[in-house]
């Protein structure tokens, strides 16, 4: 059944090499004049990208305020400084520099910049605060990974509750956003695999998917699979090869950001099962992708499911369809698990990221919230208890 659907993604894209350098100062003087740039732990400034934005601010005579220190799986701390900031200075727009933490992390102060209660209450399952506004968002992409820079999601932790909670508001949706290529030259095969492991996942969230209709999109979505299968090697192995960062760019962005879902009901599996991980371990989100993926994939195959696994494998990775079709699915499966563990190289089970199976339970409780996912196949429970096992 094709469902009917909303198509809105208005985000300004630049993509490409030198688009920052007389771009980026016009955008933001178009929301005002008072800037606060957020970004991370410094690897802006190695890359030498600070000194260009900088630059860019000063040229069009803005006002900088900066919050740097945002940390990889963001903290609710920082979106409190954030929020605050922006109310005491009255800021106009929110410059993010870098990866999904960055820019997430940006969303939430944006939407706390207009409220007065603590931005923790917009994750907060028991409070739920709605997001009814939020300052202006203009980022610059420094990772190819989360499509954060073309969606209105955001995924903030709590230590202190040992929660990883996620959300999607169309007034967080950045305004505009720099794409260069070139700026991911410099991070490193660990975040590269990552990345890409990532933006397999939010494909996979959505390719494996009973609604089986929407022909088109399928195709597209087995496009962006092989263009991450075939650039993210090139990128790990040639870090400076503009075509694999380009292309593996603009696929980050289209795997999340709205148009691959059109038609299609749906619910993820494998995020809500990976933010456990990244709560409790505060592992990198990608990582623990690579590790649930094929075992999410192996838990969920079944008679019903079987013909997806072999519209996979043969349109993906042109495996013979007249095998028997549990061997294609278990073939394209175990190719799969190839591509995470040894083409690029990530760790393949929890144990060797020192992870036991002490919270399994509790864990699972909340990546179903305490009912159903509704995803490929419905998992409570105790089928996510039995995939994290099958993890160790
Ligand atoms: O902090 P700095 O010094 O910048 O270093 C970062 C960080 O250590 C580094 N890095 C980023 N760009 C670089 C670079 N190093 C060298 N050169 C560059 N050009 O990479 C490290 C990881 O950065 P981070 O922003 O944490 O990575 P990513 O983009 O993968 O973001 C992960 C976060 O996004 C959430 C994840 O859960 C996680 O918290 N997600 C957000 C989503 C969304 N907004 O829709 C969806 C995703 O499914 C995901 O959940
Ligand atoms: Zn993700």
């Amino acid at each position: 059944m094709i469902h009917n659907f909303i198509y809105d993604i208005p985000v300004r894209v630049y993509f490409g090499k030198g688009q920052i350098e007389g771009n980026l100062g016009k955008e933001l003087k178009g929301f005002g004049k008072r800037v606060l740039l957020t970004y991370g732990g410094g690897s802006i400034k190695k890359s030498g990208l600070y000194d260009k934005v900088l630059k860019e601010i000063e040229e069009a005579g803005l006002e900088l305020y900066e919050l740097p220190g945002i940390e990889p799986n963001p903290r609710i701390d920082s979106v409190r400084k954030g929020a605050q900031m922006c109310k005491e200075h009255n800021i106009d727009v929110i410059l993010a520099v870098g990866g999904g933490s960055t820019i997430d992390a940006s969303k939430f102060m944006a939407a706390g910049a207009c409220v007065e209660h603590d931005p923790w209450d917009f994750l907060d399952h028991s409070k739920r605060a709605p997001v009814t506004k939020a300052l202006p968002i203009v980022d610059i992409l420094t990772l190819s990974a989360t499509g954060s820079e073309m969606d209105c999601g955001g995924v903030i932790s709590n230590p202190v509750t040992n929660d990883k909670i996620g959300r999607m508001e169309f007034p967080m949706l950045p305004k505009v956003s720099f794409l260069d290529p070139t700026i991911t030259y410099s991070v490193s095969p660990y975040q590269t695999a990552c990345g890409a492991a990532d933006i397999l996942s939010h494909i996979f969230e959505v390719y494996f998917n009973m609604d089986q209709d929407m022909y088109m999109l399928d195709c597209f979505m087995e496009g962006l699979i092989k263009t991450i299968i075939k650039y993210a090697p090139i990128a790990i192995k040639e870090p400076e090869n503009y075509e694999a960062r380009a292309n593996m760019m603009w696929a980050s962005s289209w795997a999340i950001n709205g148009f691959i879902n059109g038609g299609k009901r749906q619910a993820w599996s494998c995020h809500p099962m990976e933010h456990e991980l990244s709560a409790y371990y505060d592992i990198t989100h990608g990582l623990g992708l690579a590790i649930l993926t094929p075992r999410w994939m192996k838990y969920c195959l079944s008679e019903k499911t079987v013909s997806k696994y072999v519209q996979f494998a043969t349109n993906v990775f042109g495996l013979d369809a007249t095998m028997p079709s549990f061997q294609v699915a278990e073939n394209a499966i175990a190719l799969m698990e190839h591509f995470f563990f040894k083409t690029l190289g990530l760790k393949s089970t929890l144990s060797e990221i020192e992870i036991d199976s002490s919270n399994f339970a509790t864990m699972a409780k909340k990546a179903v919230l305490g009912g159903t996912l509704k995803g490929f196949v419905p998992l409570k429970q105790e089928d996510v208890e039995k995939i994290y096992t099958m993890c160790l």
